[in-house]
């Protein structure tokens, strides 16, 4: 799937619309420049699953975890940001696995490049990818590996 987002709100708004089409355990990967929009798609998508708190940017922390009350599947959101992540070990060192594939959960990553070697064995990765588009704030979002 592809969308065209003119605006900071429409790209919070396809994020929204894309929590009402994952499954239980699902990856999301989230790729983009700095200041695509990662962060930006993510509060839609944690709104989209019903989480209460506002979202802020794993950038320190790594990972942030969220209880949701919207799916009757799905317990935890996990929101991760390997940006200044040195070595996946680290992210190992506090529980990212306890999460990752955990049928209750889903796990959205930006920088999902960084942490590679632990993506690897999941087959269940959706990938949305966020370029820029033909003006300044335009952006192309693309969401691959979902029907
Ligand atoms: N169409 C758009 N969609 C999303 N953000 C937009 C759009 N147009 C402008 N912006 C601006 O771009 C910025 C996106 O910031 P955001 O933190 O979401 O990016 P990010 O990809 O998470 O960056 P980082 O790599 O630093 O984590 C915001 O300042 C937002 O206002
Ligand atoms: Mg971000």
């Amino acid at each position: 799937m592809k969308y065209t987002s003119p605006n900071e709100s429409q790209t919070t708004s396809i994020g929204r619309q894309l929590a009402t089409m994952i499954s239980p355990g699902d990856i999301i990967t989230l790729s983009g420049d700095l200041g695509a929009g990662k962060t930006t798609f993510t509060k839609g998508f944690a709104e989209g699953l019903g989480v209460k708190k506002t979202i802020t940017s794993p950038t320190f922390s790594l990972m942030n975890v969220y209880p949701t009350d919207a799916h009757p599947e799905i317990d935890m959101f996990v929101h991760i940001d390997t940006y200044r992540l040195e070595n996946e070990e680290d992210l190992r060192a506090i529980g990212v696995e306890d999460y990752l594939g955990d049928p209750k959960t889903i796990v959205m990553i930006e920088w999902p490049e960084k942490i590679a070697g632990i993506l690897k064995k999941f087959e269940q990765v959706i990938a949305v990818n966020i370029t820029n588009g033909a003006d300044d704030a335009e952006r192309v979002i693309e969401v691959v590996g979902i029907e």
